[in-house]
């Protein structure tokens, strides 16, 4: 690809649901309500019958009542086998092409199910639900339209975290698979009923088990793929500490070159001037700190105001917070719904806690005892420095800065070694020139929310400790998955 064939009239989004509009609610209530109370099991999709191990209890992270289904895992014993029997997928791009395209279909056609699972093992609201499908939906067609190209590699293991259950898994699902590799994946464990939807629609569509096998499991089952010598190269999405526990399993198992997609964390920044709309700005920031109850990696975790406008932003601020509703995700009032488990939950709250008792948290709330809630919180800090770590929640840390000190934010934003997204509300057009020139982000957005990258025309990564490139969503990110044989020669 030359990289300038971004524009693609022949392929078009998906056009997901209209919320506003109340027939189109009425029908999602029909589709999703045969799913309250249905039970799923998923269990490894291989090649004949491999042994598994134990099966557990899947939970609503939003309903601690509420049983999902159950899910049989794999061990690495089966992951070992399932490469043996891993088959690239030999048909021609075009026809990769057409069953890629009709497994998007069938991902539309049971939305219903799709938004029941999504909220009930993954406590994702309706908005995020309908923008989760959406993005699933477009990676397919989008990857499909690119089917054409280089030969495929091998196989690929590819490891996904629960946060984008359907959109991520199956985004690197169908990157590799549109290139024609064989594919193993492994969908984090906490969201393994989704991915075992997905992959079942996927081979009713026609990807062969050969070239998609399905392998359930945490970081034994991720930990037995990344040191397989029969995988080829590895997309993983997570956190960044896990990319680099990969990184080394790798080098240590594979052949040299293998390559490994990775996207990871970031801690990233909004900057707010004192000439920015002050209710563009807070509509910005409550969005990118708290939708999807901050459980998304491109979500605003250091929210920098210049100083002359921070007491009157900071107030309207809250009182948004103040307005915000937590609560069941099935719900269409609901503004916040739980983090994904009990491990998470604590984390965050630990944080909070620790904010709390150094006297630094400028707004919390008490939350509903049903789920893992965990409130919309505000936590001043001094700085972006002062953040040991990706807080994976919703909770949103402002610092103050005084106009002459913007080159000095700008530095220890680009300080963290993250690099994924960025925001800057402003109405001065040289500062946009200037601040964007110099932040080191993947994903940069000015005078909007900093989440919610759209595939095909808002390509997806980070950089530095966020992730290796190339971005998802992007026409230059299936000739990862494909062989370059000049390269390779090292000519
Ligand atoms: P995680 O790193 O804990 O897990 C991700 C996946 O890796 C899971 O499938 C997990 O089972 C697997 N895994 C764990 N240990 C492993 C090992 N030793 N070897 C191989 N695989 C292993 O991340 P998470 O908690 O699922 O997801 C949240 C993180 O993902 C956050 O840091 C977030 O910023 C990041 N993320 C990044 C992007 C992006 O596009 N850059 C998108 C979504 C999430
Ligand atoms: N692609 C997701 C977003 O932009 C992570 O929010």
């Amino acid at each position: 690809t030359t990289g300038l064939d971004l524009f693609q009239p022949e392929r078009v989004n998906s056009q997901g649901f209209d919320l506003r509009h109340r027939p189109t609610l009425a029908s999602i209530d029909t589709a999703r309500d045969a799913f309250a109370t249905h039970q799923w099991h998923a269990a490894p999709l291989t090649i004949g019958d491999l042994p598994h191990g134990a099966s557990d209890a899947v939970r609503n992270p939003a309903d601690f009542a509420d049983t999902v289904g159950q899910v049989t895992w794999a061990t690495p014993e089966t992951v070992t086998r399932a490469a043996q029997g891993a088959e690239r997928w030999g048909a021609t791009p075009a026809e990769r092409a057409r069953i890629l395209n009709r497994a998007a279909d069938l991902y539309e056609a049971h939305y219903g199910e799709f938004f029941a699972l999504l909220h009930r093992e993954a406590g994702k609201l309706l908005l995020d639900c309908v923008a989760e499908l959406r993005e699933a939906v477009d990676f397919l067609r989008y990857y499909a339209a690119h089917a054409e190209g280089a030969e495929a590699r091998g196989t690929f293991a590819c490891i996904s975290p629960w946060n984008f259950p359907l959109a991520i898994f199956t985004g690197q699902i169908a990157a590799a698979l549109a290139a024609g590799n064989a594919v193993l994946a492994k969908p984090a464990e906490q969201t393994t009923l989704i991915a075992h939807r997905a992959v079942q629609l996927l081979h009713e569509a026609g990807v062969p088990r050969a070239a998609l096998q399905l392998l359930p499991g945490a970081g034994d089952v991720g930990g037995a793929l990344t040191s397989c010598p029969a995988v080829d190269g590895v997309a993983f999405t997570g956190s960044t500490e896990t990319a680099q526990i990969i990184h080394r399993a790798m080098a240590a198992n594979l052949a040299p070159g293998a390559p490994l997609i990775a996207e990871t964390g970031g801690l990233n920044a909004m900057i707010v001037d004192s000439t920015a709309l002050p209710e563009q700005a807070v509509q910005a920031i409550v969005e990118s700190a708290f939708q999807s109850a901050g459980q998304r990696c491109s979500a605003l975790r250091c929210l920098y105001v210049q100083e002359d406008i921070a007491d009157s932003l900071t107030e309207m601020l809250t009182g948004a917070m103040d307005a915000l509703v937590m609560g069941d995700p099935w719900q269409i009032t609901s503004d916040l719904g739980p983090v994904i488990d009990a491990e998470a939950r604590a984390g965050i709250v630990a944080h909070i806690q620790q904010a709390q008792a150094e006297g630094r948290v400028l707004r919390t709330y008490p939350t509903p005892d049903t789920g893992f809630y965990v409130a919309p919180t505000l936590i001043r800090v001094q700085g972006i420095g002062d953040m040991q770590r990706e807080i994976f929640g919703p909770v949103l840390h402002l610092a103050t800065f005084k106009s002459h000190e913007l080159d000095k934010v700008i530095d220890a934003i680009n300080a963290t070694g993250y690099g994924l997204t960025f925001g800057l509300m402003t109405r001065i057009d040289d500062r946009v020139q200037h601040v964007t020139e110099r932040v080191h982000a993947g994903n940069i957005y000015v005078n909007r929310n900093q989440i919610g990258a759209i595939v095909g025309s808002q390509p997806f990564g980070g950089e530095g400790l966020s992730g290796t490139g190339p971005k998802a969503g992007g026409p230059l990110y299936l000739d990862r998955f494909r062989q370059h044989p000049a390269a390779q020669t090292g000519s």
